[in-house]
């Protein structure tokens, strides 16, 4: 008789939102085998969500993978799911600020929460969805579920385009580049140049002060720049990030990444989510880092606090 050794169960992602993002996600997730995949969607894209999970269930066979990809308009097959990566929403169109979202995303970020809290009480939650911290924040206030377990995915997208024009500024590999991000995801976020390297070098001996404020107000605009060029918000860097801290969870690899996290003091900030330096590991947001920041980094910090506060207030008064 052949006896199966005792095995770890695979893990469960479910992803709410089967579009441009979702399937990114669904596409990278199986490739990497990092779990079973769950699409969801509402049900007038129940099919939609099928059929892409059936394509790439198919993909995953023609690789000879085994972990499955399967497409729901129903709650009850997410259940139990060790993460939640939510997409759900609708994306930018051109000449729409982040914030123009609140209205039509609002009502969704609470109907998956409500769902999220009742089908999947353990999860990790990452927030795709814009306007980003807002809401994360009322993912976690209508969940009730601790901080550590819910995370806004935007310090890495803004992190990646910074590094990458940086890196083609300075004519080196985006290997070699470290950036870092904080703040509100929005046109106010806040580069900290301090903690902007090129292998260690301060990247302002690689660059002038006038390209590398060039650079900083691109990546200001990063997200505008592709909706302009597509029409729709981007999805593959995205899907990448919100990828990234899935993986730094499961596999507890204590990654030191910029986040949407819930602060409680940090950089003088409370009862609000924020792009701040986290530790992303087996117990979710493990820690928020505080880094030395310049006054004139902090000056744009509290302004950019102010910003996600602006659409907080807004948001609070929706209720
Ligand atoms: N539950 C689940 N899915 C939902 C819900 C809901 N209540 N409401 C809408 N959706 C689904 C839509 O049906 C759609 O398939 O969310 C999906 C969003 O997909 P896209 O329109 O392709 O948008 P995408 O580019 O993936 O961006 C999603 O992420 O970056 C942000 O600004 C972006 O808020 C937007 C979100």
């Amino acid at each position: 008789m052949v006896r199966a050794a005792a095995m770890t169960k695979r893990k469960k992602i479910a992803l709410i939102g089967a579009g441009n993002i979702g399937g990114e996600l669904a596409a990278q997730i199986s490739r990497m085998e990092l779990g079973d995949v769950v699409l969801f969607d509402i049900p007038a894209k129940e099919n939609f969500a099928k059929g892409k999970a059936l394509d790439l269930e198919q993909d995953q066979a023609l690789s000879g993978r085994d972990s499955s990809v399967i497409g729901s308009g129903n709650w009850a097959d997410c259940a139990g799911a060790d993460v939640l990566i939510i997409t759900a929403g609708i994306p930018r169109k051109p000449g729409q600020d982040r914030e123009d979202l609140i209205a039509s995303n609002l009502p969704i970020i609470r109907d998956v929460a409500d769902n999220a809290k009742k089908h999947c009480p353990d999860a990790l939650a990452i927030i795709v969805s814009n306007p980003l911290d807002v809401m994360v924040y009322e993912f976690k206030r209508r969940t009730g579920w601790p901080k550590q377990r819910v995370v806004g995915m935007a310090g890495m997208l803004d992190s990646a385009r910074f590094e990458l024009f940086l890196a083609r500024e300075a004519g080196v590999s985006v290997k070699d580049v470290r950036a870092m991000v904080l703040g509100g995801h929005g046109d106010s976020m806040v580069p900290i140049l301090s903690a902007c390297t090129i292998h260690g070098v301060k990247a302002t001996e690689f660059v002038a002060k006038d390209k590398l404020d060039a650079i900083i107000a691109r990546t200001r605009k990063g997200g505008g720049e592709i909706v302009g060029l597509m029409g729709t918000s981007a999805y593959y860097t995205p899907a990448t990030a919100a990828v990234q801290m899935t993986e730094a969870y499961l596999r507890d690899q204590k990654r030191m990444v910029a986040c949407a996290a819930y602060l409680e003091g940090e950089y003088g900030l409370k009862d609000m989510y924020m792009g701040a330096p986290v530790v992303l590991g087996a117990g979710g947001v493990e820690k928020v880092i505080e880094v030395e920041l310049s006054p004139e980094e902090k000056e744009m910090l509290a302004k950019s606090a102010k910003a996600v506060q602006g659409v907080m207030d807004i948001v609070n008064k929706m209720s």
